[in-house]
């Protein structure tokens, strides 16, 4: 048995913030964030947290499965915004859904969580352990944003994306999962800094850091990478691949990775332009969307790719 993506459910905040809205608290033009990310607008929390908005993609995924909460054996929720330290974003989504016979945890892989989130779950599936596992990518990085770092606040975004796995013959057939400590002074957010009593030092949050040149670097070699892999492992022709489901980072690194791989750009499917950079909710956002448009179809094969803050990356075969 493997898992199978049998539903999905996206949530995006009420909240739209264009480029143009941008330009008008800092140093940069519609025609800038358009022209080297893709980003046209963008969706900004005004009062909900990562686990609202993770409770009301997943109550959508579970809708779309046909599945009943209490049903789902494991939450994953992939997230670097979680609202608290502890408890877990995912137990509080337990709590929302009445998964009461789920067991719940968050996941810190930034972009690349849900691919990781998935891999675990298939990973329990195909162990037999569990049968049926919810894996949501769910960020507020509005809140991690230094708004005056106008090289990096203009990409990041909130919104949630999730899907349902469940056990059958057919589904995820191949997953990979990497990462890169080394390079992770390239893409942070330090957290609370130590402060105790003895030190003497009250604890600060920080705001996300990000040397753009070099993530960019890394993501157009290792995105066609990872599809190479993930082909090898399986056997299968890259020309059998339906659609390629990237993380939504900057439609350069897509349609580099498209040049790279040799496939025509219309199999890259895109929604970068409406909701920006969510980080580990983009693939799944992206996911639905396709989905609820009717592209995809039983039996389609599809592979799943991301990178992100680690620095870390993922990919999955999937059929439909
Ligand atoms: O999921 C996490 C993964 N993150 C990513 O995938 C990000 C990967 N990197 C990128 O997408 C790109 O590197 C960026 C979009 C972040 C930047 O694009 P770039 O082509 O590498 O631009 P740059 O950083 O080299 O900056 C070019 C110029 C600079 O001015 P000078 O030095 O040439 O005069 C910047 O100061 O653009 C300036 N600039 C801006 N101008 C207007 C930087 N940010 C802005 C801005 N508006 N928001």
């Amino acid at each position: 048995m493997v898992g199978r993506i049998v539903g999905t459910g996206s949530y995006v905040p009420e909240h739209v913030v264009t480029n143009d809205d941008l330009s008008k608290i800092m140093d940069t033009n519609d025609e800038w964030i358009r022209d080297r990310s893709g980003i046209a607008e963008r969706r900004i929390s005004m009062d909900e947290g990562t686990s609202q908005m993770a409770a009301k993609a997943a109550g959508k995924a579970l809708e779309d499965a046909g599945m009943s909460a209490d049903e789902l054996d494991i939450i994953i929720l992939a997230t670097s915004t979680q609202d608290n330290l502890f408890p877990a974003g995912a137990c509080e989504v337990q709590e929302m859904l009445g998964a009461v016979n789920a067991a719940a945890f968050d996941l810190s892989a930034a972009c690349s969580g849900f691919l990781f989130g998935i891999s675990i779950v298939n990973a329990f599936i195909q162990a037999g352990i569990y049968q049926n596992g919810l894996v949501i990518g769910a960020e507020t990085l509005s809140k991690v944003m230094d708004w005056s770092d106008r090289s990096t606040c203009v990409l990041f975004a909130d919104g949630a994306g999730a899907a349902v796995l469940k056990a059958d013959e057919t589904g995820i057939r191949h997953t990979l999962m990497g990462a890169d400590g080394k390079k992770g002074s390239v893409l942070s957010c330090v957290g609370r800094t130590n402060g105790n009593f003895l030190n003497g030092r009250t604890p600060e949050f920080g705001y996300t850091y990000m040397d753009g040149r070099e993530v960019f670097k890394f993501a157009v070699k290792k995105i066609p990478e990872c599809v190479d892999e993930i082909l090898e492992e399986s056997g299968e022709s890259i020309d059998e691949v339906r659609w390629f489901v990237l993380h939504q980072a900057n439609r350069r690194i897509i349609e580099a990775a498209a040049r790279r791989l040799k496939q025509p750009i219309e199999k890259f499917p895109m929604n970068i332009e409406t909701y920006g950079n969510t980080s580990s909710a983009s693939i799944p956002i992206l996911l639905d969307e396709i989905n609820h448009k009717g592209m995809l179809k039983r039996g389609d094969k599809i592979i799943i790719a991301g990178f992100g803050a680690g620095l870390t990356w993922g990919a999955a075969l999937v059929e439909w």
